[in-house]
């Protein structure tokens, strides 16, 4: 039965009765919290994007409450709204990306599996223990085309993946009681979206195996996964141990083939030696990275909570974005929060973080230990596999049409090619308006002769595009921060363009915007234009540089 809309006095107030589908929540947990992660969650499952009615049905909240809770999610830049869709936003990658860094492994085990993916030429995963799951913490994909391949994020029943064994010799009696509860809950895997359905009955020696393959993954130190996600996908998995834990593991490496390659067993005996020197490797640099300095709190986390209600709109709730603020706190140099750290790194009162973190103690994002609070790899399940998958041109595209509607002028991205001597356009949003140049993405030009290409140009390796190109043209464009070409490539055309940087600085793509010349002058392009591009720019590189913090995002 869909909630009925709280008043605003009792927005922090537990309700009375389950309407959210959350059993047993306690007393102090915010419920406009728990109601904007299961809108995060389902928006998750959903691959990135639901209508505003979906999102009513898959959480049975009134669409009052949808309305308000996806209008602060906008406001706090996790959504965008398309018509009456509404998009997960690359800025929600700062959760995920709170626990990743605050983990550590993805920054310092990455290498080494990507390493070691390039010496084999197949799939290699880094994977950490969720309750009875596997979740992946990164992937440096070979994948052909033969078998479907998982996302940073993705959740899979242990019981059938290579890495499952390896978590379960470490399980408690209340580890397997709880897998036992899960599967008789869930016979055919259909909470796990990332994984095929199981076929019914024949897949029961999935859980009749499960203790046998964690006994001998004990002995072993290894384990396989024999074709039981689906035919012809098999995985050899080694542990990771983390230094001075008493041998616990901190993650699990896996090699991922597929049969026309390699059976299970030639996994066994031809892989299975260079996967462990290369995980002998990771847990020396483990080993050899100091713990991390406690570095200065967090700061800018309380941006919501000193605006007025008023400037903030009727709309945003106030609750959940403070909550929201709370998974932001952590982070490399603060990996474990005590309640006092938590507030002081937010901005919150006392009493309002703590309601927080009870809430997500609850929904199994935050784990306590002792006096200090930890993310849990359930964090990632909000928005991070979808988000992980995005590209530039994706990232680039709402921002594109933002800047189209400021502008009223057709507005483009595009990279260079691989000899640099041609730009090819990879993402455009045209005004109404008729232009003489009739461009898509994938038109291909000659970088020099466009705005677009010089900028990419400039910051170019000495001795990439033509021989001819003036230095001083490239130079110029270097020096301004952009470039602007009358009527060269066309006659009537004018087009100003500003380059997109990845986080280490490097041009990667460009941003322009092209128009007939009898529309602005060139003094006008640089005084009225100008601005605009740059701030959308730097709006399509702030969400570039959170999206590529953990995973790779393609230029094209
Ligand atoms: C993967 O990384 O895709 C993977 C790892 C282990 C498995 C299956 C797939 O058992």
């Amino acid at each position: 039965m869909p909630a009925k809309p709280m008043p605003e006095s009792q927005e922090g107030a537990a309700p009375p009765a389950d309407e959210s589908g959350q059993r047993g929540a306690p007393e102090e947990a915010v419920t406009p919290l728990m109601r904007g992660i299961a809108v995060l969650r389902e928006l998750t499952e959903a691959d990135g994007t639901l209508s505003l009615s979906g999102l009513e049905r898959a959480t049975g909240l009134a669409r009052s409450t949808v309305d308000r809770i996806t209008a602060t999610l906008a406001r706090m830049g996790y959504v965008r709204f398309d018509g009456r869709d509404v998009h997960l936003s690359p800025r929600l990658m700062e959760l995920g990306n709170a626990y990743m860094s605050a983990l550590r492994l993805p920054a310092l085990l990455a290498p080494h599996a990507d390493a070691l993916a390039d010496e084999l030429d197949e799939s290699v995963s880094l994977a950490v223990a969720d309750l009875d799951g596997i979740r992946f913490i990164h992937q440096a994909t070979r994948r052909r085309a033969m078998s479907l391949s998982f996302r940073i994020g993705d959740l899979l029943p242990a019981e059938r993946t290579a890495p499952g064994p390896l978590f379960a010799t470490e399980w408690t009696a209340t580890d397997w009681q709880r897998w036992r509860h899960r599967r008789a809950a869930d016979p055919r895997d259909l909470s796990f979206t990332a994984v095929p359905p199981r076929r019914s009955g024949a897949d029961a020696r999935y859980d009749e195996t499960f203790a046998r393959r964690t006994q001998e993954a004990s002995t072993n130190g290894w384990s396989l996964d024999d074709q039981l996600i689906e035919p012809g996908l098999v995985a050899i998995s080694v542990p990771v141990r983390a230094p001075g834990t008493g041998g616990r593991i901190a993650c699990v490496a896996s090699v991922v083939s597929h049969t026309s390659r390699h059976t299970a067993h030639h996994l066994r005996t031809a892989l299975l030696p260079r996967l462990r020197s290369a995980v002998r490797a990771m847990e020396r640099e483990l080993d050899n990275t100091p713990p991390p300095e406690p570095g200065p709190p967090a700061s800018d986390l309380a941006r919501w909570t000193g605006a007025s209600k008023q400037q903030l709109g009727r709309e945003f709730i106030e609750s959940l974005a403070r909550g929201l603020t709370v998974l932001t706190a952590f982070g490399e140099d603060r990996p474990e929060l005590t309640l006092t750290e938590v507030a002081r790194a937010t901005g919150l009162a006392r009493a309002t973080a703590r309601r927080a973190l009870i809430t997500y103690e609850h929904l199994g994002l935050v784990a306590q230990t002792g006096r200090t609070f930890t993310l849990t790899p359930r964090v990632l399940s909000l928005g991070f596999p979808p988000l992980s998958r995005t590209s530039l041109p994706e990232i680039a595209q709402p921002h594109l049409a933002d800047l189209t509607s400021r502008i009223h002028e057709s507005t483009a991205l595009a990279v260079l090619s691989e000899s640099g001597e041609e730009i090819q356009y990879t993402a455009r949003v045209a005004t109404a308006r008729v232009m003489s140049v009739n461009i898509t993405v994938g038109t291909r030009l000659p970088a020099y002769a466009t705005a677009l290409g010089r900028v990419l140009l400039a910051d170019a390796p000495a001795g990439t595009g033509p021989q001819t190109s003036d230095e001083g043209v490239l130079a110029s464009a270097r020096s301004r921060g952009y470039a602007l070409v009358d009527e060269e490539l066309e006659e009537g055309i004018r087009s100003i363009a500003v380059p997109i940087r990845d986080r280490s600085g490097r041009v990667v793509a460009a941003l322009n915007t092209a128009m007939h010349a009898s529309r602005h002058t060139p003094q006008e392009c640089v005084t009225d234009l100008l601005p605009e591009l740059t701030t959308t720019a730097t709006r399509i590189q702030t969400d570039l540089h959170t999206a590529s913090r953990f995973t790779r995002v393609p230029a094209s």
